[in-house]
């Protein structure tokens, strides 16, 4: 039986996938995490309490478990354990990303130079300090354009301003961000920079890969039918097979190959977004792992095999030979935080699950917690999942069924 350390951020919402993949699977999962309380009723098997922040001594706890209990891969969840699963495989010689290659995904300024480098489609770019002057910084700005942390994700501190006006207010707001105490612990000297870049506009689209030996297999490419242009780039559809050209399509599975060529990515997931315009594809982010949050359950390869079926088969070495998705078409929303508050409650769940086309709802927020949205929040209220038999009749499903819910959120006094 394979053992693999699965890293699990303390804040992820991967864990049961990927714990009910293993299951399937029969591997031996030994979790990686930065508390040992968090994920106990749900692990019953091995545990290693790791911190995160400290990549180096972390190796070093896993490479003495290692010595007693030997690993046959490390796999991180998400965006935070990737590049400790790179150094901690690197450490154990088990196949794995270059950690280079891993960390310039975790850095997008890196990213971005790499990727232009390359010669793939690049926006003007440029990396400011927390300390500049936005208001002389505006002056040489290509607007419309978007300012963005280096580290954070889910679009979270990312906004669009058309003018000098609006660039000065949404800069103050990323500062003011970048300066809370989380993310100054988390981002290190990331969280002393933001980046702008010229705003691309054109279709958003995201592609779902898995990386052996290299290669890239496309998993599935999805188009994501809300425009997001802005000011703040909250997503909600995921709607997979995508309706682009068949070439344009294969434009991106080789505009891919190429930025992870470029980047130094080999094993493993990758989850790429692109914009889609008349000069071509431009890519706007490549992470080291699979797609976030629960998007994953709107994809089913072979015979009822999941993502994290596949994600673990290849990392614990086993062939991975059933990567072609599903007839079917599919797709997920992703239900923004429509304002600031505490949830109170969630309404017309039943009349959103029976909506012709619907599989599943999940509500991923207790009720009476407090809910953030963009730029400053990270999570989203739940998700729903549709299948069908055509990419526009799942995203007509999600639509209707998003439009049965309705979300109190108590708002604070002050505001
Ligand atoms: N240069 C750009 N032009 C147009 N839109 C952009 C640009 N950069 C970012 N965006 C929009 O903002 C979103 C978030 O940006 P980006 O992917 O860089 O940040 P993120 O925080 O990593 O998001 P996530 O992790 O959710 O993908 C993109 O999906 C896109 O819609
Ligand atoms: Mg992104």
């Amino acid at each position: 039986m394979a053992r693999v350390l699965l890293l699990l951020p303390t804040r992820t919402y991967r864990a049961h996938d990927f714990m009910e993949a293993a299951r399937r699977l029969g591997v031996e999962v030994v979790v990686g995490s930065e508390r040992r309380q968090v994920f106990a009723p749900l692990f019953p098997g091995g545990h290693l309490r790791l911190d995160f922040l400290r990549p180096r001594q972390a190796v070093r706890s896993i490479a003495t478990f290692a010595r007693s209990y030997p690993l046959d891969a490390i796999v991180a969840v998400d965006d935070e354990g990737t590049l400790l699963a790179a150094a901690a495989a690197k450490a154990l010689g088990l196949p794995h990303n270059p950690v280079a290659a891993v960390a310039a995904t975790r850095n997008k300024h890196c990213l971005r130079r790499k990727v232009a480098a390359a010669g793939l489609l690049s926006p003007q770019f440029e990396r400011l300090s927390v300390e500049d002057d936005p208001a002389r910084a505006a002056a040489r700005m290509p607007f419309p354009c978007v300012l963005k942390p280096l580290h954070l994700a889910a679009s979270r501190g990312v906004m669009r301003a058309d003018d000098a006006e609006q660039f000065v207010v949404a800069f103050e707001r990323l500062v003011t961000l970048l300066r809370t105490p989380n993310v100054v612990q988390r981002g290190g000297r990331l969280a002393r920079h933001i980046l702008v870049e010229a705003f691309i506009p054109g279709a958003e689209v995201a592609l779902e890969g898995l990386l052996v030996d290299g290669e890239l297999i496309v998993l599935a490419v999805f188009d994501k039918p809300d425009p997001l242009d802005g000011p703040f780039f909250e997503e909600t559809l995921y709607v997979t097979p995508s309706r682009l050209p068949a070439d344009v399509q294969a434009d991106l599975a080789a505009q891919t190959a190429k930025a992870v060529a470029a980047i130094g990515l080999r094993e493993g997931p990758v989850h790429a977004e692109w914009r889609v315009n008349g000069h071509g594809a431009w890519l706007i982010e490549i992470a080291a792992r699979s797609i976030g949050g629960l998007c994953s359950r709107a994809l089913r390869f072979g015979a009822g095999v999941s993502l994290e079926d596949l994600i673990l088969m290849h990392a614990s070495g086993a062939a991975v030979e059933t990567c072609e998705r599903e007839r079917a078409a599919a797709g997920v929303m992703m239900l923004p935080i429509p304002r600031r508050g505490v949830l109170r409650a969630v309404n017309g769940q039943e009349a959103a699950r029976r909506v012709p086309g619907i599989v599943g709802l999940a509500i991923t927020i207790a009720l009476g917690q407090e809910v953030v949205p963009l730029p400053e929040g990270v999570q989203y209220l739940g998700f729903l999942f549709a299948r069908g038999d055509t990419p526009k009749g799942v995203e007509f499903a999600l639509r209707r069924a998003h439009q049965c819910l309705s979300f109190a959120i108590e708002c604070h006094r002050a505001e």
